[in-house]
């Protein structure tokens, strides 16, 4: 699989794949390369069996600032046809391909993370920031609002009186912060992140990847929340009918039988012998 890129970088080991912005120079900031390169990318890595878990981070010191200033706004400014194609694959690679991305991923927030760069964080099933991260919705400071999905998924993800606060202000905030009030999962020592998140992924591997797949379909095809009760009853009802019958029924001949076997105890880990290994 061809997956050499200018702007991000792929690496692929024991079932762990990382992409990583790879503009150092510029901050990582998301020019229409990066896009088409993130697209093309995730769209491959969607269908590879090698990868069981996806990584997201970024090269050097930062994330990612963002949108390129330069090559993504200024320079389309009077091209809207390029600017509206465009506009469909920096969407596109973000909320459709990796939101819906059909195994586990973590974003791995190593530094400045701007505006745009959010929305990559909010898409991966967990994310994980350097303690020393910097976060900032710098969009006020040029005189713009959060847009593309920025302001939805904060709206979704902050504590209400944080987001309107660091939308309005455009105050940074650090990977603690992001913790505090819900952008992130979890925050650690920057010289801890790449081990934490691999230690993460592992813990991934080793559940079984369709009841993983079914997690992430029940949270992210519908808005869960928005359902009243008795369509999410409805809804999970089907979607557990419907690994049963992915998995042929293992969950309850093997993933139950196992325990009434005494082979492992589910209240502290995964199943022993099918540990990922079914498709
Ligand atoms: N778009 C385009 N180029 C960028 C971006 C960006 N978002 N961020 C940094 N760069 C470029 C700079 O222009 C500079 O390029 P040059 O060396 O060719 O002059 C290079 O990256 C280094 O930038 P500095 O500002 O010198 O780096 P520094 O480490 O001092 O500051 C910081 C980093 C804080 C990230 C700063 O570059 C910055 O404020 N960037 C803009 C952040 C931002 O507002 N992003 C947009 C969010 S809104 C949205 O995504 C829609």
């Amino acid at each position: 699989m061809e997956l050499n890129y200018q702007t991000i970088a792929v690496e692929r080991q024991a079932g762990i794949t990382t992409v990583a912005f790879n503009r150092p120079e510029k901050r990582n900031a998301m020019s229409p390369t990066l896009h088409r390169e993130m697209y093309d990318a995730l769209t491959k890595l969607a269908a590879d069996d090698e990868t069981e878990v996806l990584l997201l981070t970024g090269r050097g010191e930062s994330f990612s600032a963002g949108q390129d200033l330069k090559e993504y706004f200024y320079e389309l400014k009077d091209s809207p046809k390029e600017r509206e194609a465009i506009r469909y694959v920096s969407h596109a690679w973000r909320h459709q391909i990796l939101y819906h991305f059909p195994k586990p991923t973590i974003a791995v927030v190593n530094g400045w993370c701007f505006g745009g760069a959010f929305t990559a964080v909010a898409s991966c099933d967990i994310a994980i920031a350097a303690e020393e991260a910097i976060f900032g919705l710098s969009e006020i400071n040029f005189g713009n609002i959060p847009g593309g999905l920025v302001s939805r998924v904060v709206a979704e993800l902050m504590l209400p009186r944080q987001a309107l606060y660091y939308v309005l202000t455009g105050d940074q905030f650090d990977g603690r912060r992001a913790a505090e009030i819900g952008l992130v999962t979890m925050a650690v020592p920057r010289a801890e992140l790449m081990d934490k998140a691999l230690e993460v992924a592992r813990k991934l591997q080793a559940k079984d990847k369709l009841a993983l797949r079914a997690c992430k379909e029940v949270f992210k095809q519908v808005d869960l929340r928005g359902l009243d009760f008795e369509a999410a009853y409805h809804w999970l009802s089907a979607k557990g009918d419907q690994l049963t019958y992915r998995q042929k029924g293992a969950w309850i001949e093997q993933g139950i039988g196992k325990f009434l076997n005494k082979e492992y105890r589910p209240g502290v880990e995964a199943m022993p012998s099918e540990r990922g290994a079914r498709e």
